[in-house]
């Protein structure tokens, strides 16, 4: 599968569970956490190095979005620390979303657009394959 195409599966999957999260449902949290971690991985493992190495110009994107990963670990962590009873559950919660989706905003309009037209559509189906070995290596 294309890396990328793959990894906006993912943003929409996570998007989906931000909707319940925004209708105050804290439920979903964990669901959030756990693909989140996931989708960070893979990215961090697999999809960075390659654009890292195989492209121009986007190492600083590159680097923005390893700080943004780092800001996303942090929060899960702290959340999963928490009992959702606790006032900052939900601000930790809604923080996290925040930061996500403006995350996911620069990756899908700045970094993604820019590392499909320097990889080719060969290149970005081998690293979707990748993705997914990471995936089934757990
Ligand atoms: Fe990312
Ligand atoms: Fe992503």
């Amino acid at each position: 599968m294309d890396a990328i195409v793959k990894l906006k599966d993912d943003h929409k999957k996570v998007e989906k569970l931000f909707k319940s999260l925004a209708k105050d449902d804290l439920s979903v949290v964990p669901a959030i956490c756990d693909a989140l971690t996931l989708h960070a991985a893979v990215e961090e493992s697999v999809f960075y190095p390659a654009v890292n190495e195989e492209t121009q110009d986007e190492e600083d994107d590159i680097a923005e979005a390893f700080e943004e990963h780092h800001l996303v670990k942090i929060l899960i962590a702290e959340l999963q620390d928490l009992d959702p009873s606790e006032l900052a559950y939900k601000a930790k919660a809604t923080v996290l979303m925040e930061l996500v989706r403006h995350h996911v905003e620069e990756e899908e309009s700045d970094m993604f657009p820019e590392v499909r037209k320097q990889l080719g559509r060969t290149r970005l189906r081998e690293i979707g394959d990748q993705m997914e070995a990471f995936e089934k290596r757990g």
